[in-house]
């Protein structure tokens, strides 16, 4: 872990051990929220059926987010005997893959709720008692307190994924996210120069150790999309032959075309010459303006390579997102160092789509290009390896065991992602077939 020490040593100060106890109790309280309006929303039928064989069944995320936190803060932080040892083989993500999940012996809904609120209350009465900015690496400025709230906004985002995936009437609402100040005028791509940049942080708390330690990335200068590709570019693609014409997809991708008999993105479908997309129960038309979502790597990859352009590597992604050419420092965002707020970016599932390409002026990069941080994961041409200096942290299952080419890295979040795990520095990883996801991306070229 290289996490810098507390320079007077192991006490903290009380003034910041309270304020990182508050924004702990914050951050689990918002988490838990999101867990209550996404499993109250569907009745027990609903909660206990698997909705696609890629998901887990929403009970399971449901008792695995309170499985998670007794590991890890009863257990790991507090001490404790475990709850109940016999649940524990069931809700281990790597004993069970998605797909067998609905066949276990998994807590009903209500036995879940019950466990997951008993954990919790247990899990506030230790954040109550926890020296936070102590000698423990588990516990210094929270992180384990943060790294459980993270944990349960992914599987809220993972639960989100499957109410996309479910059919059935819409259940959840949301506002529509806002139109850009000015539609027009926006240049179509961004000029970063070359030369080093600050990759990866040592002194975010929460970041996780995939994110660290920071170190010197030299990236040669190119131009990278101001904003994320549209669905209207996208059909322009389809429109072409985009899916038909072999030249533009890697071999595996092509594959996947043909054995798939894929035309579009996931969701899309044409009716009367129209294309259509069904979003979270609701049809409707596909809006021209908004970033393309549920594309895997290989589709992004396809368009690129039509574009006569290229996905960007990963090092040229943070760099066009956190690098400030006028301190030469690195930021926490594409807007400087503040915590993301609503006129910044699109997180946090306040909106259960995209905004259209050019909204949110403010969380511009000092670059020019926009919404790199929020509505669309987008997909970078690079493997998820690490950093120069990894150490993992606290298992090696959280990211070691992912490293490697099998897996591609997304950047910069969703709508669906909430701002406690979503910063400059935060990497995803996921199969190049993957289209469930919330996936877009942008394109980039040398300069
Ligand atoms: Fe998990």
């Amino acid at each position: 872990m290289t996490h810098s020490p507390n320079p007077s040593g192991c006490a903290p100060h009380e003034a910041d051990a309270e304020a990182l106890r508050q924004r702990a109790l914050t951050a689990l309280l918002t988490a838990r929220e999101r867990t209550a309006l996404l499993t109250d929303s569907v009745d027990d039928h609903e909660l206990t059926a698997q909705h696609s064989p890629l998901m887990s069944p929403l009970v399971w995320d449901l008792a695995h987010i309170g499985n998670q936190e007794e590991l890890w803060l009863l257990r790991g932080v507090a001490g404790r005997e475990a709850m109940r040892p016999e649940i524990d083989g069931l809700y281990d993500a790597f004993e069970h893959p998605r797909a067998t999940r609905p066949s276990l012996p998994l807590l009903a809904p209500a036995e879940a709720r019950a466990y997951a609120a008993e954990v919790r209350g247990r899990a506030l009465d230790v954040l109550d008692g926890t020296v936070l900015d102590g000698c423990r690496p588990l516990v210094r400025a929270g992180f384990a307190f943060g790294m459980i709230a993270q944990h349960e906004q992914q599987h809220d985002e993972t639960m989100l994924i499957t109410h996309q995936l479910r059919s059935g009437p819409a259940v959840l609402a949301a506002a529509v996210p806002p139109a850009p100040p000015e539609a027009a005028g926006l240049p179509a791509e961004v000029l970063v120069p070359g030369g080093p940049f600050t990759m990866g942080t040592s002194t975010e708390p929460w970041a996780l150790d995939n994110e660290r330690p920071a170190h010197v990335c030299d990236v040669a200068g190119f131009f990278i999309d101001t904003a994320p590709v549209t669905c209207g570019a996208y059909q322009e693609f389809i429109e072409d032959g985009g899916y038909t014409e072999q030249r533009w997809w890697a071999p595996e991708g092509w594959a996947m075309v043909r054995e798939h008999e894929l035309t579009a993105p996931l969701f899309w479908h044409r009716d009367a010459g129209q294309w259509l997309r069904r979003r979270f129960g609701v049809t409707e038309a596909v809006p021209g303006n908004e970033p393309v979502i549920h594309v895997s790597w290989y589709e992004a990859d396809a368009f690129a390579r039509w574009a006569g352009r290229r996905l960007p590597t990963e090092a040229e992604w943070e760099k066009a997102a956190r690098h400030d050419p006028v301190s030469g420092r690195s930021r926490r965002y594409p807007w400087g160092d503040e915590d993301p707020a609503p006129g910044l970016a699109n997180l946090g599932q306040r909106h259960l789509r995209p905004a259209p390409a050019g909204a949110y002026a403010q969380g511009r990069c000092p670059y020019g290009a926009g919404q790199l941080i929020g509505d669309v994961w987008e997909w970078t041409s690079s493997d998820f390896l690490p950093y120069p200096g990894f150490s993992a942290f606290p298992y090696r299952e959280y990211s070691e065991v992912f490293f490697g080419p099998a897996h591609k890295v997304l950047r910069g979040g969703s709508f669906a992602v909430d701002p406690v795990a979503c910063r400059g520095t935060f990497r995803n990883w996921d199969l190049p077939v993957r289209r469930q996801i919330f996936s877009g991306f942008r394109t980039a070229r040398d300069a």
